[in-house]
């Protein structure tokens, strides 16, 4: 696990737009899984910047997303794919056929995690951009989620359900597929993030801490600024 410490969150979408952008260059057909959440927030608008410039082309990359709530209709405000077209996907050229964002509008829940596993198969992460919830969580895997979890749907957390205003349930890449990412960033900003950040760090893998087992890739970056360092 390799830990890189920022001053702040500005460092931080710096820091990762760079990366993603070097990413790319070396590979123009990259597989990217994205997070969403205010974590990767100043990350995509650096990479809008970076686009504009030419600095970036975007046009062979496919992405995954990595959870979604559900149920919730494909335009609704609240849905992370709203947020991924608003915030990313509508200012840079990546091609609709290569995004691939869990549906929370479909009736065949099941069916739609199976498909976007095999998708997922077929198409192996090459960097996997993750946040992490003040609980530990990444994706929606709330803590109790298996190693062996895969994409599902899931019930959220009572505090995931404050904190994001959201009362039903969501479907999320499971911790497995999360780890046979090549490549994991995982992002962390703000006092909140301290205590599951030094619970990372510093203990034990534990289901109670779900990015925890991500300890067990070989290619773990952790990005963190001095706020979610604080108790390190
Ligand atoms: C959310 C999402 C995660 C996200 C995390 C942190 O509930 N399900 O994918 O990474 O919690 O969010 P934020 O970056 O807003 O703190």
């Amino acid at each position: 696990m390799k830990i890189i410490k920022v001053k702040d969150y500005n460092e931080l979408s710096d820091l990762t737009s760079k990366i993603i952008i070097k990413e790319i260059a070396k590979k123009s057909n990259l597989v990217i899984s994205l997070p969403t959440g205010k974590s990767p927030l100043g990350t995509y608008k650096n990479l809008i910047k970076e686009y504009k410039k030419g600095q970036v082309d975007f046009s062979r990359i496919k992405t995954f997303n990595l959870d979604e709530y559900y149920p919730v209709k494909k335009n609704d405000k609240k849905s992370y794919r709203y947020y991924m077209f608003k915030n990313l996907f509508d200012k840079i050229n990546v091609k609709k056929e290569n995004i691939n964002i869990l549906d929370g509008d479909s009736k065949y829940f099941k069916k739609e995690c199976q498909n976007f596993e095999n998708k997922i198969k077929k198409n192996p992460i090459d960097l996997q951009i993750l946040g992490i919830g003040v609980n530990g969580h990444i994706g929606f895997n709330e803590p109790g989620s298996s190693e062996l979890s895969k994409t599902r749907l899931v019930n959220l957390a009572p505090e995931t359900i404050s904190r994001n205003k959201y009362k039903g349930k969501a479907l999320t890449v499971g911790i497995s597929t999360i780890l046979k990412s090549k490549k994991i960033i995982l992002l962390a900003s703000g006092k909140d993030k301290a205590k599951a950040v030094a619970g990372l760090i510093k203990g034990e893998i534990d289901k109670n801490l779900p990015a925890s087992f991500l300890k067990k890739n070989k290619n773990l970056t952790l990005i963190i600024d001095r706020e979610a360092g604080s108790l390190l």
